[in-house]
């Protein structure tokens, strides 16, 4: 794959783009992300992109995984992003500090997928927005599935994911995707 190609792909990943779409067509108010938040960033792909597709000055991230965190660092450095080794699930952040919080393909991967839930509703500022996109039960429990990848193996549906976000704070405000599949989501923290 040439550079270019190799930059487009990336561009693409996972449909950020399709986020911002999905949100500016269905968000009232929505507004630039300053302060961003990337949980389980892996090895950066999307880190390059939040400036550019969702407005954000200050982007940081955080991945339990050092080996991914290695190759994630040039990344950072080039995004000007600050990158922990860290966990969904207990974040080193104050409450209500940030606009927006990204779970790329993450919390499917959370054996307490609310307890992350949990946090992101902590550390956003009322209003502030999740965004989401993830695979669910039915796709993950495909025996190809099972055999290629180790997921925790009580998966949420896109039903139950809602009613998480629900439980724990948020308003989903806009939800895409292929049934059984995955699930692309934004959510608004509310205010209580
Ligand atoms: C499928 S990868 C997605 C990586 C990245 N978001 C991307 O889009 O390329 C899942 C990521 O979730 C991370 N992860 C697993 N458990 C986590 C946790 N408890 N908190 C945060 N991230 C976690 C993994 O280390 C891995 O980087």
């Amino acid at each position: 794959m040439g550079d270019a190609t190799a930059a487009r792909a990336e561009s693409a990943h996972f449909g950020l783009g399709r986020l911002r779409r999905l949100a500016a067509a269905t968000v009232a108010g929505y507004v630039p992300h300053a302060r961003v938040l990337e949980l389980g960033v892996g090895a950066g792909p999307a880190l390059p992109r939040y400036r550019e597709v969702f407005g954000a000055r200050e982007v940081l991230a955080c991945d339990p995984d050092a080996d991914l965190l290695a190759r994630c660092r040039p990344r950072a450095t080039a995004a000007n992003a600050f990158v922990w080794r860290g966990r969904a699930e207990a974040l080193p952040l104050a409450d209500s500090s940030m606009d927006a919080v990204f779970a790329l393909q993450v919390l499917h991967h959370v054996p307490d997928w609310e307890a992350a839930l949990v946090e992101c509703a902590r550390v956003l500022r009322p209003g502030g927005r999740l965004y989401a996109v993830e695979s669910l039960a039915p796709f993950l429990g495909l025996p190809p599935m099972r055999w290629l990848m180790e997921h925790p193996t009580d998966r949420f549906t896109a039903e139950r994911f809602l009613e998480g976000l629900s439980r724990t704070g948020f308003e989903p405000e806009a939800a895409r995707g292929f049934p059984g599949t995955t699930l692309w989501v934004v959510a608004r923290r509310g205010s209580g």
